[in-house]
Parts: C-alpha cells; sequence; structure tokens
C-alpha cells in the first residue's frame, strides 16, 4: 500500500490529482484481501484512458493487473479465450492477430486495459466487444464473492453496460472471455479503412493489413496520450429524433448522420462541435484538439475542472446552437 500519490501518470489526461491510498493487485484473492476491511470510497483503475479526476480522491486506488490470455475452448470454428482483466486491450489484439483469431482487428489501439472494455462495450470501427463476448467474471465487493455475467446480464449499450448504471461501483471485472472465428472474417467496409488499404496497395487485406490501417486512420486524428493527454472522444455521439435533425437540417444543409431507427438518427458530435466553432480553440492549458473536435486536449497543466468547465461550456453551446443535449463519455471523478 502506497499512501498519498499523484495520479498524474496513472490517466491519460495528466491532470494531477492526489490519491489518500493506492496499491495493485494480480490476483483475485489480492483484490478481495484489498477490499475486504476497505471502508473508504474505492476506485478500481486499468489504464486511466477513460477517467477525469476532478478532485483529490479521498479512499483507496487499486489498479487492476491480472494477467493471462488462455484458450478455453476450440473447434474448428470457434476459440474462447479468457483473458485477465488487467492484460492491455491492444496487445490483446496483436496476441488475437498472431494467432488468427479473427473478430477484434477493427479495435486496434483502443488504449486502456482488457477488464475496462464491457464497462462502456468499447466499439471503433464497425465493432464493438458485445459482437465477441462470451462472459466475464467480476468480485463482488461487498461479499468478496466471483460472480459471472453473461452478455444478457451485461446490458451492452452504445458505449454502456449495466456497470455504469445499476451495478456501478459493485464490481470488480477480473477476467473476460471472448469468442474469436478461426474462420477468416475481415470488414473493411466501416469508414476510410478501405480507402486506407487502397492507398497502399492491398485488395485482398489480412487481419494485420485491416489493424495496420485501423491505426493508421486513428493515428492521423487521435492524439497520442503520450504526447499529449486525452482520453479519445469526450462526448458520446447523439441520437436524434428525426424531427430535431429535419429541423437542423433546413439551416446546415450539410449535417452528417447514421440512421439508428425510424424515428431516429445518430449525430457525429464532433461535427456539431466543429460547426459551433469549437475545434483547435485553446482555453488556457486545455482545449478541442484541432485533428478531432469530440476529443479535449490536456496541453499540460490544466487540472481537472478545467476540462470539466470547458466540457460544460460545449454542451451549453451546442444546446444553443442546435437543441442537442451532448453527454459526456469520459467518467468524471
Ligand atoms: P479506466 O479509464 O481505467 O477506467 C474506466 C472506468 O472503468 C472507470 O470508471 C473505472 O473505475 C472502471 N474500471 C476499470 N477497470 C475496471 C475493472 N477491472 N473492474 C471494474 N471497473 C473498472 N473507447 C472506445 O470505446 N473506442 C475507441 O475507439 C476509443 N478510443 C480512444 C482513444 C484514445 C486516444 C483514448 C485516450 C481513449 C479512447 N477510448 C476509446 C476510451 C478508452 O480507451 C476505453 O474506455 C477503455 O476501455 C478504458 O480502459 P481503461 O483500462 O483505461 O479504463
Ligand atoms: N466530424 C467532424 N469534425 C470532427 C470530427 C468528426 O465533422 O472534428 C464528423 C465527420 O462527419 C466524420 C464523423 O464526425 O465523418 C465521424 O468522425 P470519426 O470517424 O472520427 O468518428 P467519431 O464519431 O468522432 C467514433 C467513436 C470513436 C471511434 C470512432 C471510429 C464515439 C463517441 N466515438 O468517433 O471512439 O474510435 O468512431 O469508430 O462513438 C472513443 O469512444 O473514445 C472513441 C475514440
Amino acid at each position: 500500500m502506497e499512501y498519498n500519490i499523484d495520479l498524474k501518470n496513472f490517466t491519460t489526461f495528466g491532470v494531477s490529482a492526489n490519491a489518500k491510498k493506492f496499491a495493485t493487485f494480480s490476483t483475485e484473492e489480492e483484490a478481495r484481501n484489498l477490499t475486504k476491511n476497505n471502508n473508504e470510497a474505492l476506485l478500481i483503475l486499468g489504464g486511466g484512458s477513460n477517467v477525469l479526476l476532478t478532485q483529490d480522491f479521498n479512499g483507496l486506488v487499486l489498479k487492476n493487473e491480472i494477467k493471462g490470455i488462455s484458450i478455453i475452448e476450440k473447434n474448428n470454428v470457434t476459440v474462447v479465450l479468457k483473458v485477465g482483466a488487467g492484460e492491455e486491450w491492444h496487445n490483446f489484439v496483436l496476441h488475437t492477430i498472431e494467432n488468427g483469431y479473427f473478430g477484434i482487428e477493427n479495435m486496434s489501439l483502443i488504449p486502456g486495459s482488457v477488464g475496462a472494455s464491457p464497462m462502456q462495450n468499447i466499439g471503433a470501427y464497425g465493432v464493438e466487444i458485445k459482437d465477441v463476448f462470451e462472459k466475464l467474471e467480476a468480485l463482488e465487493i461487498e461479499t468478496g464473492e466471483i460472480h459471472t455475467f453473461t452478455k444478457e446480464a451485461c446490458a451492452f449499450g452504445y458505449r454502456e453496460s449495466v456497470f455504469k448504471h445499476a451495478l456501478k461501483g459493485k464490481f470488480i471485472i477480473t477476467h473476460v472471455y471472448f469468442h474469436l472465428s478461426l474462420v477468416e472474417k475481415i470488414s473493411t467496409k466501416y469508414g476510410a479503412i478501405e480507402q486506407e488499404l487502397l492507398k497502399n496497395g492491398i485488395s485482398n487485406p489480412t487481419s494485420k493489413d485491416v489493424s495496420n490501417a485501423v491505426i493508421a486512420i486513428r493515428s492521423s486524428k487521435l492524439p497520442n496520450p503520450k504526447d499529449l493527454g486525452n482520453a479519445g472522444s469526450f462526448f458520446k455521439n447523439p441520437v436524434v429524433p428525426i424531427k430535431l435533425y429535419n429541423k437542423i437540417r433546413e439551416t446546415f444543409s450539410n449535417v452528417p448522420s447514421y440512421p439508428i431507427d425510424e424515428n431516429s438518427v445518430k449525430v457525429p458530435a464532433g461535427w456539431l462541435i466543429e460547426s459551433a466553432g469549437w475545434k483547435g480553440k485553446k482555453i488556457g492549458a486545455c482545449g478541442v484538439h484541432v485533428n478531432q473536435a469530440l476529443v479535449l486536449v490536456n496541453y499540460g497543466g490544466a487540472t481537472g475542472n478545467d476540462i470539466l468547465n470547458l466540457s460544460t461550456e460545449i454542451i451549453e453551446n451546442v444546446y444553443q446552437k442546435f437543441g442537442i443535449v451532448l453527454e459526456r463519455e469520459v467518467n468524471i471523478l
């Protein structure tokens, strides 16, 4: 156990905040022992790539370092893998590609841990973890018991799961099981993947090619947290009633949208924020990224509250301009 440590290097926003107590765990047993007699506030951290610390944490911060990737089942078409929650997501993706398992190559280069991936049902380039999710194991903090959650029990949605709502703060995810395909399955339809492959003269891509294309596209838009503090998309893309969308289109004929159902569409928050004039804006030590308006960045020295206040200004301004309320994706602490 460590005391009074600065969490600056434990989140990708790189903001300073003091943790009263800090420890890591690499087994379920260690997690159980650390939480058993704890009567203070508890924060579980993976890679810290989806949290914004706006104040000191007056309690116990536990960093998950449970490792290991093992094969649970394998037949001619599918493999089921059990993965320690403390494995790095991108390393896991690379492991699957090297072993000829298909299904998550489009989610290359998402920062953070495997254990946090179900929290918001991470997704990119047309794939979400719910598409390959088998089940997970989690330690119930109150009882110390391990529970198994099926896909249905996780209630996955767009950047959503039961762990962000009804079960918030009640479980520590220790292992996640994924089912992946042994039969080649490549999906290049989403976003700029096909263009990127064509640019490199690739017409019959392998999963490694797709992964490389996704990495190239992401690197061209999203800042690397090692260079510039950020937590990826700060807001979710809002789902908007068709009526409101049509009204916006009367004034902004170029507003993009993706179909959801007959009554609603998804509108890219990046477009709304850019159209409201925020892209590239710098306010003090934080700002809106120059290449991706959905990403708020810490240029160095910003506090969590500077970034939170900027996000509030953006929400208010986008609402005034378009009548759409943006919802934060990042977990605010
Ligand atoms: P943390 O930030 O450490 O934690 C996130 C939340 O989960 C916190 O509330 C924490 O308490 C909780 N938590 C973490 N681990 C556990 C556990 N084992 N048990 C219980 N609770 C836990 N996300 C996407 O979906 N798609 C993207 O394309 C994407 N791109 C990104 C790009 C960049 C540059 C960055 C910085 C972030 C991006 N993100 C993206 C967001 C982020 O990578 C994901 O949300 C990731 O899953 C967070 O993992 P983490 O380990 O860093 O979680
Ligand atoms: N756009 C703009 N200006 C911008 C940014 C985006 O106009 O500055 C518009 C464009 O119309 C563009 C569209 O938004 O075509 C979509 O942009 P992009 O492809 O960059 O994706 P996104 O909607 O901004 C989402 C996810 C990302 C994920 C990518 C790829 C959310 C909140 N974000 O971003 O996830 O990597 O798609 O699938 O759904 C994250 O969750 O942290 C994250 C990075």
